[in-house]
């Protein structure tokens, strides 16, 4: 049987050449939201990895929207050229299409990068004051965030509609709005951190209403031959927070304002909720969400065995996977997916020998691992 994941998917006028996304991971290496060298090797290694889509981490459309001093942005001319020169460098060698995740921290910003604590900064670090829907702290230890005003609304808003316009002249070919990881659109749409009593917050619908405004501006900005695409959690895991029933209505609203696809993670509301994490653990909630909104869904978490993750896309649990961890361990996971599955993928020219087939009866030894 032809691998599954193996085959082209087309959002509009995006062919990717499979299934496997890598996901958007933070780098926490950025120079006041500048790309340089690190994502320069960081991204160049994965354009060459052979998967089907390869989305940038999590990019600031404001100062104030990242989550550390390190956070990659795109809300100055000097982060655009930074970033074209990466995007450049991945064009010239890649075989990847390039996705962007657009995002801002919300009450998750002014923090310390993970490998420093992750806590939240103190003044003589630089801390900034966040916002969020509702002066709320994150947890203990964290300042409460300013409540959004209208005018706030209104500079984030267009925020992301310069962030997109950005994306547009970098040419990159799909853009993806963070609502998920307790960041400030999922703040919007979490009862836990959105306490608001105007149109903003309360019911199921006003919680959604911000994010849907982005989201319809920038799909607005973005030309309409290319998929715009978000990533949203599929629960909260907590009493009175988000549900998969939410998730559900949430995706369809975007599916009608042009969103073509969503990437269902989730948690992320407060850093301490009872996440049930196990191979696999959020698959559930993509199919719940793509059985009954009938969107098109990108599935992520703890898959990463090439079987499994085949099967996903075979059983029509989702359309695409998104993996984060097991392409840091390994750059080169969709070509041992391909060997494992029987199936084909690109290289690029210069790594051509490396491929198993070309090596006939003395197959390359890759040190065991712990678990085989
Ligand atoms: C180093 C690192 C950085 C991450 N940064 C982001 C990010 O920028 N945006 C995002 O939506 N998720 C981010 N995540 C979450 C991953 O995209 C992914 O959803 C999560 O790690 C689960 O997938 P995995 O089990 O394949 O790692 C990050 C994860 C890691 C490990």
């Amino acid at each position: 049987m032809p691998s599954s994941l193996f085959t082209s998917i087309d959002l509009r006028d995006l062919t990717l050449a499979n299934r496997i996304v890598v996901s958007p991971m933070c780098q926490y290496s950025a120079d006041d939201g500048s790309a340089n060298d690190w994502h320069r090797q960081h991204l160049g290694s994965l354009a060459v990895s052979g998967a089907g889509l390869l989305m940038i981490e999590a990019t600031a459309v404001e100062q104030a929207g990242r989550i550390t001093h390190g956070c990659l942005g795109l809300y100055s001319d000097a982060n655009e050229a930074a970033l074209g020169r990466v995007v450049a460098a991945c064009r010239r060698f890649g075989n990847t299409k390039l996705g962007i995740q657009l995002a801002h921290a919300g009450r998750k910003g002014s923090a310390q990068r993970p490998w420093q604590g992750g806590r939240a900064l103190r003044r003589e670090d630089g801390a900034w004051l966040t916002s969020a829907p509702s002066p709320i702290a994150l947890d203990e230890g964290w300042p409460p965030p300013h409540a959004l005003t209208a005018a706030d609304l209104d500079r984030i808003e267009a925020a992301f509609v310069a962030a997109t316009r950005r994306a547009v002249r970098l040419e990159l070919d799909l853009v993806e709005a963070h609502c998920a990881h307790g960041y400030l659109l999922h703040e919007f749409l979490s009862p836990i951190a959105n306490k608001r009593s105007d149109a903003y917050g309360g019911s199921l619908e006003n919680r959604m209403r911000f994010p849907l405004r982005v989201a319809t501006a920038m799909r607005a900005a973005w030309p309409s031959e290319k998929p715009l695409g978000a990533r949203i959690t599929g629960t909260d895991w907590l009493p009175g927070g988000f549900s998969v029933e939410d998730a559900v209505v949430f995706a369809r609203a975007l599916k009608a304002i042009g969103c073509d696809y969503v990437c269902v993670s989730s948690g992320g509301i407060v850093p301490k909720a009872p996440i049930p994490v196990a191979p696999g653990y959020q698959l559930e909630l993509a199919a719940r969400v793509r059985r009954d909104a009938g969107v098109v869904v990108r599935a992520v978490g703890l898959l990463a065995e090439p079987h499994q993750v085949e099967t996903v896309i075979a059983s029509g649990q989702a359309d695409m996977v998104a993996m984060a961890r097991a392409f840091l361990d390994d750059p080169r996971w969709p070509w041992h997916a391909a060997e494992a599955l029987g199936a084909a993928v690109s290289y690029p020219p210069q790594y051509e020998r490396s491929r198993s087939t070309l090596w006939p009866g003395a197959k390359l030894v890759r040190p065991a691992r712990a678990a085989e």
